[in-house]
């Protein structure tokens, strides 16, 4: 196992460095005064220091519910385990499915590919095309495995946007031959157009869909959910129980005082789309000014820009990079082994326009 290229950047950069690499938001758009009012509210009362219940509080897992109920994905709090960030539910959920095969994208996300490793799944990689999986390679691996990871909105590290022709072919798959998909979805709220149906929503009982705060509120809170048929939900917070008890009581509140204004975290999430777009079109528009020979396609949300610099060692290149102080994930770090590989993905979303400019015109002078 190695560690994430990401998260030792992230380590080694210094205040000079421009990055694209990691996914992280805008911290200008984090709400920060409804934030602190919401916590001026919670840390008064002395019973949410308490020690809390292991799947979550009740009012935020009705609140997580009802955000399936309003797009029509029938929901109950006992649907919901809150964990701490999806990347703990990732955690589970291995250790659920420890020992089995498990049919991913290619490339596919690094943090989870790690936790898979770790609770000894195999892995069966899947080409994944802009509009999503390849159908034929999902069939014939999801027929020998029964498990799979998806990531159908504005992927991690591709950005594509699962067509809804292949979640409906995905959906019938999954029905005929039994079995579960986990759904992966940290990014769906970040679409610039309309929202993708979620795949979960035709097999409610065949699915795990996971959610976070992380990219529409804040990182830093650490709360996402699993949304799964009720026996699931049981035996996945038996597991949550023995890693940490429960997640944050104090966060939780916090939360759920936040949303209890529903039309403000609307409003939120709206200025949020329109501000990625935005920050998105500058991005590409930079990128085919000053590096022209950069191949993509513009992703319809989410956080990433990924393509190909073709004839480059990608991985090779990075380090030059940081040595000029600006720096990306190459795209050898997001699929299985080791090979050359001349893809990059680019993080649009945390840098100033200014800085995207001047990170774009040091890469130009290395290339
Ligand atoms: C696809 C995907 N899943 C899960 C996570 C983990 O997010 P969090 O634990 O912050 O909810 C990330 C973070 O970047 C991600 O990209």
């Amino acid at each position: 196992m190695k560690r994430s290229f990401i998260r030792e950047i992230l380590e080694a950069i210094d205040e000079q460095t421009i990055s694209f690499a990691g996914g992280l938001p805008d911290e200008s758009l984090f709400p920060v005064d409804d934030l602190a009012e919401a916590t001026r509210q919670i840390v008064t009362n002395p019973k949410h220091f308490q020690y809390t219940v292991s799947n979550g509080i009740r009012p935020l897992r009705e609140k997580i519910a009802d955000l399936y109920n309003a797009e029509g994905f029938e929901t109950k709090a006992e649907n919901i385990l809150i964990t701490t960030g999806s990347q703990q539910a990732l955690y589970i959920i291995a250790k659920y499915f420890a020992g089995r095969t498990i049919t991913i994208e290619k490339p596919s996300y690094l943090g989870a590919v790690n936790i898979f490793k770790m609770n000894n799944l195999r892995m069966e990689s899947v080409a994944l095309e802009y509009d999503g999986i390849d159908i034929d390679g999902f069939r014939d691996s999801f027929g020998g495995t029964g498990l799979a990871y998806l990531i159908p909105d504005f992927q991690n590290p591709k950005g594509s946007l699962y067509s809804v022709e292949k979640r409906e072919s995905i959906a019938a798959i999954v029905k005929k031959c039994c079995g579960y998909i986990i759904e992966d979805a940290p990014y769906s709220e970040l679409y610039f157009g309309s929202k993708a149906p979620s795949i979960s929503r035709s097999i409610p009982d065949q699915s795990l869909h996971l959610g976070s705060f992380s990219k529409t509120l804040s990182p830093s809170l650490r709360i996402g959910w699993v949304r799964a048929n009720e026996k699931m939900i049981a035996r996945l917070t038996m597991i949550k129980e023995t890693i940490d008890l429960h997640s944050s009581g104090i966060t939780q509140h916090i939360l759920n005082a936040y949303l209890e204004d529903g039309a403000r975290y609307r409003d939120h999430l709206e200025k949020l789309r329109h501000a990625y777009r935005d920050k998105m079109e500058y991005f590409a528009a930079q990128l085919r000014r000053i590096i022209p020979e950069f191949e993509f396609e513009e992703p319809k949300g989410g956080m990433f820009i990924y393509g190909r610099l073709p004839g480059a060692d990608t991985k090779e290149l990075v380090y030059r990079a940081l040595e000029q102080k600006v720096v990306y994930v190459p795209g050898s770090e997001f699929h299985l082994g080791d090979g050359v590989c001349n893809e990059i993905r680019f993080n649009y979303t945390h840098s100033s326009k200014e800085n995207i400019t001047e990170g774009l015109e040091r890469l130009r002078g290395i290339l």
